[in-house]
Parts: C-alpha cells; structure tokens; sequence
C-alpha cells in the first residue's frame, strides 16, 4: 500500500497573554497507508483535536512538514496553497466526522448526505443516488427520508459518515465519532469504518478515549507530552 499522507515534525504552542506559552505538539510525526485505520488516543488535552484539524488543513502548524500523495503541502510554516485552494483540496480530499453529528436538522438522512454534492454540481439526481447507495450500504435503507430527529444516535452518526465519505475522500478524520454513544452503537461504528477503510481504499484516522475500538484499527498512537507513540494496548 502506497502512503497517502506524512507530517513530519509537526509543532503547535499557544500563547496566552502574561503566561508561559503552551507547548501542545512537540515535534509530532504521523503518517498513514492508503485504506489504513489508525486511532489516536491520548488524555483530554493532549492535543488530539489539534492535530486533525491540521491534518485537515483547518488550522495551521508552527513548524514541520505536511505531505499528501507526495506533495508538500505544508512547509516552511505555511500551507503553499490559497485559502480558496485550500478549501477546495480539503472539500475533495478529505471527510470529516465529528463528536456530534452536525446533521441539519430540517433536512432528511438522505438530503444531510446529498447536500454538499448538490450544492457544488447543482444536479440533483446524481447527489441523491450516490447517498442513497452509501446509506443503503451503511445499513440505514429503511431511514432514508427520516429526519435526524428520527433516528437514533448511532444511526445520526452512521449518516455523519456516508455525509463524509460523499466526496470520495481519500482520508476521514473522526474526532470521538463514538462519543456520544453506547458500547453496542460504539463497536458497530468501529466495524463499519474499518470495512469502510478497507472496501474504499480510504484512510481513517480516528480520536478515540476507548481502548477496545483502538484494538480494532491497523494502528494505535498515543499522545502523550505532545508526541505521538505507538500505543502499547492490553489485550
Ligand atoms: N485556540 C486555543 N488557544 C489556546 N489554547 C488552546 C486552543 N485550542 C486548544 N488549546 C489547548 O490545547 C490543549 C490541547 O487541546 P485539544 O487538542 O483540544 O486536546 P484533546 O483533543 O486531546 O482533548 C488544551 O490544553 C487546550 O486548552
Ligand atoms: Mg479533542
């Protein structure tokens, strides 16, 4: 399997006013296979939600080095594209699952997953068949036309997921996606995304608090003192 991305030395401080600024990654590395599966797990604070915002370009580093497919495209302490090229790189490449949701909550299972596409080629159709195929392949057939309201934690995180593989993306960061749901919901999420990493040929890199779940990915990294190491998990 080739590598699809690889950020090298990665640093990222906050400084707050009047006080020692915060070291949150020192010199962080990471990089993943395409279709890998690997979860970070780490303390709150450790500075996991700041590393995927950078790996998907939605904040900037200090210093290292980002390269995707290849390329640079973060180096020098900046990214060498435009903010609009940016945008579009991310909007293409990459797919993202939050904690909650963010389902909108007056449009359908099947409009939340078409929308973005909708928006972008303004076909209709097309959008709608692609949505329908990845929500019926997620199990959710039945909940096409419900409203999220409707729908039951899992199911509202099952649509987060066919919303952020829409693009075809060749990498998903999921931030907690399991967070707000019970064990059961919890390791069906997990199996679905690691089937998904594999069937799509997409990377998943995925923030867990939960050991079980990081025993079901190809990897395991822990933050920890703003580096990331293999995890050491008990089996
Ligand atoms: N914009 C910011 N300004 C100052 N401190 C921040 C900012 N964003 C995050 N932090 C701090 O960085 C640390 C790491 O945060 P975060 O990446 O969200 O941790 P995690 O996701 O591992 O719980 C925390 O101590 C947090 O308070
Ligand atoms: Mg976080």
């Amino acid at each position: 399997m080739s590598t699809l991305f690889e950020a090298r030395g990665i640093t990222k401080s906050y400084a707050l006013p009047g006080r020692e600024p915060l070291h949150i990654l020192r010199e962080t590395d990471i990089e993943a296979r395409e279709g890998e599966m690997i979860t970070i797990i780490g303390a709150s604070g450790s500075g996991k939600t700041t590393l995927l915002n950078m790996l998907g370009t939605l904040d900037s580093p200090d210093g290292g080095t980002i390269r995707f497919e290849g390329e640079e495209i973060f180096g020098g302490g900046r990214y060498h594209m435009t903010k609009k090229e940016l945008a579009r790189f991310r909007n293409r490449r990459i797919g993202f699952v939050f904690q909650f949701h963010h389902l909108l909550s007056d449009f359908t299972a099947l409009e939340n997953v078409a929308m973005a596409e909708f928006i972008a080629t303004n076909r209709l159709q097309p959008a709608k068949e692609r949505a329908g195929e990845l929500l019926e392949g997620l199990g959710l057939s039945e909940r096409l036309n419900h409203l999220p309201s409707e729908l039951s934690g899992g199911e509202q995180q099952r649509v987060a997921i066919a919303r952020a593989l829409m693009n075809r993306p060749k990498l998903v960061l999921a931030d907690e996606p399991s967070g707000n749901l019970d064990s059961e919901n919890s390791l069906r999420l997990y199996e679905l995304m690691a089937g998904l990493s594999k069937e799509h040929r997409t990377s998943f890199i995925i923030v867990t608090h939960n050991e079980t779940y990081a025993g079901m990915s190809d990897r395991c990294l822990r933050m920890q003192g703003g580096r990331l190491n293999p995890c050491l998990l008990q089996d």
